[in-house]
């Protein structure tokens, strides 16, 4: 397999997961869950998103929960914006970066944010007049880059003028968004070998949604393409409410676990994300998706039963071995 040395890692729980959790979640566990992933070492975080409050009441404190969280120098602390005014907010709190969203679909654009496409790169291009005069980075999000719960497939010619239309607007950044995991691994294979060369120089992201349980898949197979930017959710929250059938991103601990597995190195502490994890899961009131905190990792040994540890150790041989155990 061709697999990079090292990926980056952006947490989007406390955006994509809590804006659409049905209670709202008190700013100061909003702070606290940033300040935990930040110890877990996550590189980067999508804090929250400066939208209209009417639109997404769940993110409606924004501002505070910027303000009170605690920045480790080198971590890139990110907003979801959509609009100019959006971008202006996130600049004053402070971002490290701005991340822009619009939808390669028509009708997704419509619902998510009320505006034609056409539209909503026209406010991005005031964002990234704003981000520019901040000296802050734009990376744009291109939700729906997969296929569309409303439209279905989505020709890769039309989300190929959305990504140049971005670059020309001066994205750093652009992160393709399959928004309710409507994503193949061949699929993903196909479009990105046909814009990263046409689009060179930009930093490219994958941000997935497990709705179908191919997350990990499309992440294997964007890697084997170069990217080594992902988006992730921790106990894989997550999910756009205004897409029908939309749930969680690909789990963050999961991910970790499986690249640490395969020894590719995301710089983030599984013990501790785990237990972010189990913190996130008392503060929403449910189980989570997440398969790692309840498995524990593949290195995790089990006492062998008392009836098979007499069988091998009668045996002979390889006993000393298998019968070695740790929890
Ligand atoms: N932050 C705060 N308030 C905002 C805002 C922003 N970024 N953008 C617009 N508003 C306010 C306006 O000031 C106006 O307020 P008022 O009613 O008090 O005058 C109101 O929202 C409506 O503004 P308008 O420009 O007409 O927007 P709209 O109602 O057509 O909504 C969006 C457009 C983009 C603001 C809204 O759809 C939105 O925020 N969507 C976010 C979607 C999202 O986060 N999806 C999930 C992530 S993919
Ligand atoms: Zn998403």
């Amino acid at each position: 397999m061709r697999l990079p040395e090292r990926v980056t890692l952006c947490e989007v729980g406390t955006r994509d997961g809590f804006q659409i959790e049905p209670e709202f979640i008190p700013t100061e566990q909003k702070i606290e869950v940033v300040d935990l992933l930040t110890e877990a070492g996550l590189p980067r975080i999508e804090v929250t998103s400066f939208v209209s409050p009417k639109a997404v009441p769940q993110l409606r404190d924004a501002e505070a929960v910027m303000a009170g969280i605690r920045r480790r120098p080198g971590t890139r602390y990110a907003a979801l914006v959509p609009n100019d005014k959006g971008a202006s907010r996130a600049v004053d709190a402070g971002v490290s970066v701005i991340h822009t969203v619009v939808s390669a679909s028509e009708s997704h654009n419509l619902a998510n944010v009320n505006m034609s496409i056409a539209d909503s790169l026209a406010k991005l291009g005031a964002v990234g007049q704003i981000a520019a005069r901040a000296g802050v980075a734009m990376h744009c999000g291109i939700s729906t880059s997969f296929g569309c719960p409303f439209e279905g497939d989505v020709p890769v010619a039309h989300l190929e003028r959305v990504v140049a239309r971005l670059v020309d607007l001066g994205a750093a950044g652009i992160g393709l968004a399959d928004t309710t995991g409507m994503a193949n691994p061949r699929q993903v294979t196909e479009i990105l070998e046909r814009l990263m060369p046409r689009f060179p120089g930009i930093e490219w992201t994958l941000h997935t949604h497990d709705t179908r349980a191919m997350a990990i898949p499309n992440i294997l197979a964007a890697m084997a393409c170069g990217v080594t930017n992902f988006d992730a959710s921790i106990g894989g929250l997550g999910g756009c409410p205004f897409a029908p059938g939309a749930s969680g991103n690909v789990c963050t601990e999961d991910l970790v676990h499986c690249l640490a597995a395969m020894g590719v190195d995301t710089g983030i502490d599984l013990a501790r994300l785990i237990a972010v994890s189990r913190r996130v899961e008392q503060i929403v009131g449910r189980p989570l998706p997440g398969q790692v905190m309840k498995a524990g990792p593949s290195t995790r040994r089990y006492p062998l039963p008392d009836s098979v540890s007499t069988r091998l150790n009668t045996a002979g041989g390889q006993s000393g071995r298998v019968g070695a155990t740790r929890a």
